[in-house]
């Protein structure tokens, strides 16, 4: 009896095994592990995504309550941006408890829940970690502050001044002003990058980089599956503390002269640290994003680290500042990437930048236009990021008088720096007030567009921009050459039309996207890569093909398989 139980349960055992092997896609080194490159990220602004207790401010309980809805989306992780205890100088960016939920957002037990739910949905959590400061109200500060000879003293960048009322040299703030704030009570200055609310800590200091890895390791076992490291660039200082060079001349927004942060950003030091980190989320099988602004490949290929053992996703901001529809200009920033030593990442908005629906819409083929980048960025060999918003063409609101500013640079840097407000207006569910985002007052006006652009009325509109991501997601996760497939440019001397193969395992998937206002017809360069047709999987507008001849309407996009 005992015997026939075991055969029984072997057989069951070998056919399920048999079915999970049917179902599998073959398996390669991109294939087997690192979930990361397959999967498509989501950033999440919790202040504005949604608000379950009508404050009129985004929170866990919000995001869980989306959880289907990002699923259908094709999400398979999202970026909470901090949700933290913290004053909110900064919108969570000044913590000040890491291992917490400020009570604005929820518990821990909220936490919790939205962990467990996203699980049951195979979604995956990254936190944000603000690795480089704190707030200045955290207990490490308070301490720190309260004496030269206090327990943390050391743990943040305490100076002499050079002279009564003269910081210690001529660093500025990335948020203004000089980054050195005088304190009075014990006679030095304090060094922070960014507000004066947010004072860096000494990653020279062995205890600090203890108890900021210990901190990922308390959120991992929450089930955390990563970090997006904030502001990574800027942990170490030169601690000779020499004034950096003067770029040009002028003035910054907000009236600063214009350096070269040479001594003040992009040590090697960081370099160690990340290192560290990677060595902690190996434990944990979790990625590591980082917020690295980089001037070009070269400097990107740093943050992978020598042996890709520094950040599996460092950012490739560069692919962002190609802010005009230009075809060649992508071609040279893709191939650059694609030619790092890494998985190459792309964004095209987050919340510190004008959103892509606006940076390359033209006012009349706006929704095209999204669709065309959408088609861009999430078929590309790489891993996408995208931001809360794109998937309905969300516009950049920016505030239009400055006592309704609430981000703070907007009002140090008012005029010309209107602050990040008009990329992080609510989250556009459905064509009721508030556009559903909350039953109470919402903390940012939701942009007007809200009637046409939500959720709701674009579910319904198979011509909408959120039904193209979902079809561009679909066919994303489906299809093995645009998940693993090499990068192949072809026509590159086109001037208006993008294409490219994405090639796996003698299959392909062609791109064609015309970046121009008016019709195109392309004759694909298909021979040369051993392919003559491409049959369409699927396309904008009146797009068709014909044999290895693609017509195209204005911003049109085509995906077709590849055939012999
Ligand atoms: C980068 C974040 O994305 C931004 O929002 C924040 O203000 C700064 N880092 C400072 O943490």
């Amino acid at each position: 009896m005992r015997g026939m139980v075991l055969s029984v349960f072997l057989i069951a055992l070998v056919a399920a095994t048999c079915a999970v092997a049917q179902k599998k896609p073959p398996t390669s080194a991109v294939e087997g592990r690192d979930w990361w490159k397959r999967a498509v990220f989501y950033e999440i602004y919790p202040r504005s995504f949604s608000d379950s207790n009508g404050d009129g401010i985004g929170d866990l309980n919000g995001i869980t309550s989306k959880l289907d809805y990002l699923k259908e989306l094709g999400v398979d992780a999202i970026w909470i941006t901090p949700c933290f205890p913290s004053p909110q100088v900064d919108f969570g960016y000044d913590v000040s408890d890491y291992e917490n939920i400020d009570p604005m957002y929820g518990t821990l037990a909220d936490f919790d829940r939205l962990a467990s739910e996203a699980k049951k949905r195979n979604i995956r959590i990254i936190l944000d970690f603000v690795v480089n400061h704190t707030s200045d109200q955290h207990p490490w500060f308070l301490d720190s502050r309260s004496s030269r000879t206090s327990a943390h003293r050391d743990w943040y960048i305490w100076r002499d001044g050079k002279g009564p009322g003269q910081p210690p040299n001529n660093w500025v703030s990335g948020f203004g002003g000089s980054a050195w704030k005088f304190d009075p009570t014990t006679n030095q200055y304090y060094y922070h990058y960014f507000y004066a609310q947010q004072p860096d800590l000494n990653w020279r200091n062995p205890a600090v980089q203890e108890a900021m890895f210990d901190v990922t390791r308390f959120w991992y076992k929450r089930g955390v599956a990563g970090f997006r490291l904030d502001a990574v660039d800027t942990l170490f200082e030169d601690p000779n503390l020499t004034d950096n060079p003067i770029l040009r001349p002028g003035k910054t927004a907000f009236g600063d002269p214009i350096e070269q942060n040479k001594y003040n950003t992009k040590l090697p030091e960081v370099h160690d640290v990340l290192r560290g980190l990677r060595k902690i989320a190996d434990e944990h099988d979790a990625v590591l994003i980082g917020e690295t602004w980089t001037a070009d490949v070269a400097e990107l290929n740093q943050y992978y680290g020598e042996g890709n053992n520094e950040l599996q996703l460092p950012m490739d901001f560069l692919f962002t500042m190609v802010n005009k529809l230009s075809p060649a200009e992508f071609r040279k920033q893709i191939a650059e990437v694609n030619a790092a030593s890494g998985w190459p990442t792309f964004v095209i908005s987050n919340h510190d930048i004008v959103r892509s629906y606006d940076r390359y819409g033209d006012g009349k083929h706006n929704d095209q236009i999204a669709k065309l980048m959408a088609a861009l960025y999430l078929t590309l060999r790489g891993t996408p990021i995208m931001y809360y918003g794109e998937e309905i063409g969300m516009k950049t609101t920016p505030p239009t008088r400055k006592e309704d500013v609430q981000d703070p640079i907007g009002r140090t840097g008012w005029p010309k720096e209107k602050g990040r407000d008009g990329e992080r207006t609510p989250m556009q569910w459905n064509g009721s007030a508030n556009a559903g985002f909350t039953t109470g007052k919402p903390w940012l006006p939701v942009p007007s567009t809200y009637e046409t652009h939500n959720v709701a009325a674009e579910s319904k509109n198979p011509d909408s921009v959120l039904h193209f991501y979902e079809r561009v997601l679909r066919l994303r996760h489906a299809n093995p050459a645009l998940l693993y497939g090499n990068y192949t440019p072809i026509n590159e001397d086109n001037l208006k039309v993008l294409s490219y193969l994405r090639l796996y395992r003698n299959r392909g998937v062609v791109v064609v996207l015309n970046m121009a206002t008016t019709p195109q017809k392309v004759a694909l360069d298909l021979e040369p890569h051993g392919f003559t047709s491409a049959k369409k999987l699927f396309s904008t507008g009146i797009s068709a093909a014909h044999g290895s001849e693609v017509s195209l309407p204005p911003y049109g996009v085509f995906i077709g398989e590849l055939g012999k």
